[in-house]
């Protein structure tokens, strides 16, 4: 099968600044990087001032002579548009592109990312530099896909300056159509808000206050949109003149501030920038969740780890470094949920600039080091995965994620403002990781026919529509599991009436009273059966309708008031959670996995991660030991491709050891 690009096998490789180099550095880093097995080097990133040195001059000639080079190795090229960081003299000649924060201070040049997202200038001048490259470089035999920009929304996800304001009011005219629909949507006969001109409208600028919570929903729905047509009118540019080769955008992973189903929608190929912290022992979990988010963001084609760091970062306040275990391991993570590409931040470790403690595949020593070695392994290992790309992971339990609900859940003057959407669906996903059940992310609205299980560890914002989409998955079958807090406001962040959560009763036959969030650092108990486990940020006052009670408060004022429902519904079940439990939750996934059929990809000692890809005629078995400790498993037939090794029914990893078990019988039905 096939990849995300034309580059047969994985991708692997890094970001290469070969403007921070002479050109006889060039001629070293393009051996080694055959020396390691890379084949793929995302150029160009932060090159806009190198290639137009001013409005009308252009400066081609030394990225000729380095794709030139790298097509001579065989080393393909992931070309940037190079418009993160605008030129000095774009912003002299225009300083109203630069950035404005909610209290008004001009951000300055100097860094990077210094643009507005609705300045007119930068816009054309970064459309006008994508189409010269698109022109001039369509053709070059190394230029396999297109990547537009660098992370939007790193550093300014936001600009309140008066184009943006501007720009918010287009958006809002767009959205509403009139005044008095947008009048109502934002409820300003609360604290006198009325509105009797388009132009009285702002966006939400530092105040005294708590700002109007619907008008600060639709400016996050309006950042995201603004950087969002920023992508789409260089993208426009690439459909045109860019010769039909891929376009992706670098994602931040579970990122809050961009809609990514929104953005993946425009994009050939997902890639993400994953940087978990080696500090945290839990770090491969939240990262286990944004790999498959990536999966997900399109449908589970697969999609590429742009970077990572191959050791340590520069950017925290103790940067911890990978051991070259560790490294390997996480590297592989990223495959084992549907990566076809592993690359990293960056090639060649910077000398200077405000990155040059961050890690690289060629460091600061050079070849003869530890980190070197571990770079030349990792190619040596991709190499053997080579027949993985183009195979997908399957999974039977999705867990909804709405990023309109995530701006709306973490608004100002909550019940809590301890609720981040983030934390709490990384808590369920945990829950389902540890288990070893693969799981899927899915948007409001999605198919859900394939799907046993849905989980929705929190929808705070739910229309109508989104509960009829709910409602009707349980009926014809499907078990929902449904957070605390879900169901509450509807699109315009009203809140839905007659009692909570009101467009979802029918389906969980429960009905909230209050809301009784937990103080910090205290907790409640909630009673399953024998089993006595703490809750701790919410509870709720729960009364049941035609829900049956599976576990309920057993300490505290909601004493013997229901905690865990399940309900009946249609030819399906949906049970209620109303408290954070925590690890806990199994006692309802548990429940749940068992009786919807759902199973673990492999049954395996705990601390180690079992995925699946299948391919036509073959499946790939990623087992990864994230324990110190060495563990032995049983496993079917098959061949190690790591180390080609047959197996007989049993796998020793030794402690972070890996194993990728190609196997050709059929698998059992999950
Ligand atoms: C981001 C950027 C890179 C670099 C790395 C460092 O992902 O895209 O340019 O700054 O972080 O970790």
């Amino acid at each position: 099968m096939s990849g995300p690009t034309r580059v047969p096998g994985l991708l692997y490789g890094g970001d290469y600044n070969p403007e921070q180099w002479s050109e006889e550095v060039w001629a070293e880093d393009v051996r080694l990087m055959k020396d390691a097995g890379v084949n793929l080097v995302t150029v160009g990133v932060f090159s806009w001032a190198r290639l137009q040195p001013g409005p009308d001059t252009w400066d081609f000639g030394w990225l000729d002579r380095l794709l030139d080079l790298l097509a001579a190795h065989g080393v393909a090229a992931d070309l940037a548009t190079a418009t993160a960081s605008p030129p000095a003299w774009l912003v002299r000649a225009h300083p109203e592109i630069l950035p404005v924060t909610a209290d008004g201070v001009r951000l300055e040049f100097g860094s990077r990312q210094h643009y507005c997202p609705s300045s007119p200038v930068y816009r054309e001048s970064a459309t006008r530099l994508a189409r010269k490259i698109a022109e001039r470089y369509r053709d070059h035999p190394a230029v396999v896909l297109w990547h537009i920009h660098n992370e939007y929304g790193d550093h300014v996800t936001e600009c309140f300056c008066a184009a943006s304001a501007a720009d918010f009011r287009h958006w809002l005219r767009d959205r509403y159509g009139d005044l008095a629909a947008l009048n109502r949507a934002w409820a300003t006969d609360f604290w006198s808000q009325r509105y009797g001109r388009w132009d009285e409208i702002e966006p939400p600028r530092a105040a005294p206050g708590p700002v109007n919570p619907t008008q600060v929903l639709d400016w996050r729905r309006f950042c995201s949109d603004a950087l969002l047509a920023c992508y789409l009118a260089e993208k426009a540019v690439l459909d045109e003149d860019g010769g039909g080769i891929p376009v992706t955008t670098n994602f931040m992973s579970m990122f809050k501030s961009l809609d990514y189903w929104a953005w993946a929608a425009h994009e050939d190929v997902v890639s993400d920038d994953a940087y978990p912290d080696p500090a945290d022992p839990e770090a491969h979990v939240a990262a286990a969740m944004n790999y498959d988010l990536m999966r997900s963001l399109k449908a589970g084609r697969p999609w590429l780890l742009m970077e990572q760091a191959p050791s340590a970062v520069s950017w925290r306040p103790v940067n911890v470094p990978k051991t070259p275990e560790l490294s390997r391991l996480w590297s592989f993570q990223a495959v084992a949920r549907g990566a076809d590409g592993v690359l990293h931040f960056q090639w060649r470790a910077s000398r200077a600039g405000a990155e040059k403690y961050h890690s690289a595949l060629l460091p600061h020593r050079g070849t003869g080091s530890p980190q070197w070695d571990r770079t030349v392994r990792l190619g040596r290992d991709l190499t053997r995965l080579a027949e993985i790309a183009g195979t997908r992971l399957t999974a039977d339990v999705a867990i909804v994620l709405d990023w309109d609900s995530w701006w709306a859940l973490e608004l100002e003057d909550h019940p809590s403002s301890r609720l981040l959407l983030r934390e709490l669906t990384l808590s369920w996903y945990g829950t389902a990781y540890v288990r070893n059940v693969t799981v899927d992310f899915v948007p409001p609205g999605a198919d859900l026919t394939s799907y046993r299980v849905v989980l929705l560890p929190n929808l705070y914002l739910t229309t109508d529509a989104t509960a009829a989409w709910l409602t009707s998955y349980v009926a014809d079958g499907g078990r929902l599991v449904c957070g605390f807090f879900s169901g509450i406001v509807n699109e315009h962040d009203h809140v839905h009436l007659g009692g909570y959560p009101a467009p979802l009763r029918d389906v969980l036959g429960v009905v909230v009273d209050e809301f009784w969030p937990v103080p910090d650092d205290a907790s409640v108990d909630v009673v399953f059966g024998d089993r006595r486990v703490p809750a701790t940020l919410w509870s709720e006052w729960l009364e049941t309708g035609t829900a049956e009670t599976v576990a309920g408060y057993g300490s505290g004022p909601l004493t013997g008031r229901p905690a865990v429902t399940r309900n009946a519904h249609g030819a399906g079940r949906a049970w209620y959670v109303s408290c954070h439990l925590g690890d806990a939750l199994g006692h309802v996934l548990d429940e749940v996995f068992a009786d919807a059929g759902v199973r673990p990809v492999l049954d395996v000692p705990a601390g180690v991660e079992a995925t699946r890809r299948d391919g036509p005629g073959a499946s790939f078995l990623f087992l990864l030991n994230h324990r110190d400790a060495g563990t032995e498993l049983p496993v079917p037939d098959g061949i190690d491709l790591l180390t080609g090794t047959a197996l007989r029914g049993t796998l020793r990893l030794p402690p972070l050891g890996a194993a990728v078990l190609k196997t050709t019988h059929p698998q059992p039905e999950r």
